[in-house]
């Protein structure tokens, strides 16, 4: 029995097997805004200490988009990066999933408007939305279409602009979120295994630990919805901390149980990067060794969607992972959501 089966959280059940072709990731990249928030510069705007929300999260800085900048440019700028990385160009591209919560517009797709920035004229485009998770689903859904032989090269991205939605006013949460994109190319490359395996979970049953009330069909913008402060997240932090570990803790055991492997064969954990200490705790009870563990929230906070993408991609640019080595990605989000990808690199 795997031991995720004795956790609350449960998976679907999923069968896997290889009579498809294999999907590896041929290319990866990354953007971050330049303009640095600090939480000096946090303790000027709201009731909070750069020991505060070090001790509690690890964050030290976030990145902030400028206002003309949307999530489809930071999208856009991490795909051509990845575009690079992998040798390919966009006429090549079969299909462009775009994982995010805070698309530029409800309509059209954040994907559509990355198809006309990138010139990928042949490629159809959608938004996929899983929360944080969402990177770790639109890897899933690209690899079925790839070991199915339906498409050949398919771009997914995480990109959010989530300081368009975080209530600048509330420290218990605008402390906690930044901007940024990352991106991956997915192909068949033969001489390369690639994603070994993608596990993904949701539980509607606690949707209203993480949410956003306004803007949608339920309460459309109203002047009342507004000045009510709908438009921006809303998060019960110790509920959605507790649910984070159990759900992260799921679905690596889940994926690692489908790879018939151990943790200590893993060569570099990158988790979601929301809180240390939810990092931590998740790594404690995998049995994992904090160097095999690769952390940037320091650097960027919470990215939602963008986080693991971002982290996958600064992990491979370092050195950290090398060609061959095993990659266990772990994430967790609203919806509740959570995921976990074993990826040969
Ligand atoms: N600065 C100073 N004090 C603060 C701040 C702040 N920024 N924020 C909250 N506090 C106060 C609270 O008001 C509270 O005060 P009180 O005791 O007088 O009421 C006190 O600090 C403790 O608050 P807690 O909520 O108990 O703090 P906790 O240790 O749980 O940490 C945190 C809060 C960091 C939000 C934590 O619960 C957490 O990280 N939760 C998970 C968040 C997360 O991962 N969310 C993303 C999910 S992914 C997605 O889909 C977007």
């Amino acid at each position: 029995m795997s031991p995720a089966t004795k956790t609350k959280f449960k998976n679907p059940r999923a069968r896997y097997n290889f009579q498809g072709r294999t999907c590896s990731i041929s290319g990866v990249g990354s953007y971050l805004p330049s303009k640095v928030l600090t939480n000096g510069d946090l303790e000027k705007m709201v009731d909070t200490s750069d020991e505060w929300i070090t001790s509690r999260t690890g964050i030290k800085e976030r990145r902030l988009a400028a206002q003309d900048e949307f999530t489809s440019d930071l999208a856009t700028q991490a795909a051509l990066k990845a575009m690079t990385n992998a040798g390919i160009t966009a006429e090549q591209i079969d299909l462009i999933i775009i994982a995010t919560i805070t698309p530029d517009m409800p309509f059209p797709s954040t994907a559509c408007l990355v198809q006309r920035k990138i010139g990928a004229v042949r490629a159809a485009a959608f938004d996929i939305e899983a929360a944080c998770s969402g990177f770790i689903f639109g890897l899933e859904i690209a690899q079925q279409f790839i070991m199915s032989r339906t498409y050949d090269t398919v771009l997914v991205v995480g990109a959010e602009k989530l300081s368009s939605i975080v209530d600048w006013t509330d420290r218990n949460t605008c402390v906690l979120f930044g901007d940024g994109a990352g991106a991956a190319v997915l192909q068949n490359r033969p001489e390369a295994h690639g994603l070994l395996t993608a596990v993904m979970g949701s539980d509607g049953q606690k949707s209203d630990l993480l949410f956003m009330p306004g803007g949608g069909s339920r309460c459309p913008a109203t002047a009342e919805s507004v000045s009510s402060r709908m438009h921006y997240l809303r998060m019960e932090g110790k509920e959605t901390f507790k649910n984070a570990v159990q759900a992260m803790q799921t679905a690596a055991e889940e994926a690692l149980h489908r790879c018939e492997i151990d943790i200590s064969r893993i060569k570099c954990i990158i988790p979601h990067q929301a809180n240390r200490r939810i990092i931590d705790a998740v790594c404690e009870r995998l049995g994992a060794k904090p160097e095999q563990l690769f952390v940037n929230l320091h650097k960027y906070g919470n990215t939602s969607a963008a986080s693991v993408a971002i982290a996958l991609d600064e992990a491979v640019q370092s050195g950290q992972v090398q060609r061959g080595d095993l990659i266990l990605m772990i994430v967790f989000g609203a919806g509740l959501t959570w995921g976990a990808a074993v990826i040969e690199w």
